[in-house]
C-alpha cells in the first residue's frame, strides 16, 4: 500500500499521480487534502507518516508547493525517511543508499510528466541492503 498525501498547492500532482497508480493496479490510501482550500500541510506528513509506522503502507508520497514543507514535516517522525526528490537519480540513490519509504515532490517545482518518472523510479527502486548503508541509517535514528 502507498500512502498519499498533499495540501492544497499539491492536489493536482497527486491527481496525476493517482492516475498513474490506477492504471498501474498499484494499491495506495489517499489521506487527503482533496480540496483547493488553503491547508496545513503538517496535518497530511502526519497521516501519512503514521500509516508507514503502524505497517498500514509501505510507502508514502507527500506533495506540496515546494515539496520542502511536507518533508520537514515527515521526518519528524522517528522511522520516517523523506526524500525530497526533483529527479530521477536521486530518486533512485534514495531508495539505494537511504531506503527512504517517503517520497517528497515540490508540485510548483515539477512538472507531472518528470514526477511521474520519478514516482516509477522510486516505487521499483530496492534499498541495496549493504552493511554500510544500515549502519548509517541506524545512525540517523538512534
Ligand atoms: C503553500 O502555499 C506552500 O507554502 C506549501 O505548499 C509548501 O510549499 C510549503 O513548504
Amino acid at each position: 500500500m502507498i500512502a498519499l498525501g498533499c495540501d492544497h498547492a499539491g492536489l493536482d500532482l497527486k491527481k496525476e499521480i493517482i492516475k498513474y497508480l490506477d492504471a498501474n493496479d498499484i494499491a495506495y490510501k489517499d489521506f487527503g487534502t482533496n480540496s483547493y482550500d488553503s491547508c496545513d500541510y503538517p496535518v497530511f506528513a502526519k497521516l501519512v507518516a503514521n500509516s508507514i509506522l503502524n505497517g498500514e503502507s509501505q510507502k508514502g508520497i507527500l506533495i506540496c508547493g515546494t515539496g520542502i514543507g511536507i518533508s520537514i514535516s515527515a521526518n519528524k517522525f522517528k522511522g520516517i525517511r523523506a526524500a525530497l526528490c526533483s529527479d530521477t537519480f536521486s530518486a533512485h540513490a534514495t531508495r539505494e543508499h537511504n531506503d527512504a519509504n517517503i517520497l517528497a515532490m515540490g508540485a510548483r517545482v515539477i512538472g507531472s510528466g518528470l514526477a511521474i518518472d520519478i514516482v516509477k523510479t522510486f516505487l521499483s527502486t530496492p534499498f541495496s541492503n549493504e552493511q554500510k548503508h544500515i549502519a548509517r541509517i541506524n545512525q540517523i535514528e538512534n
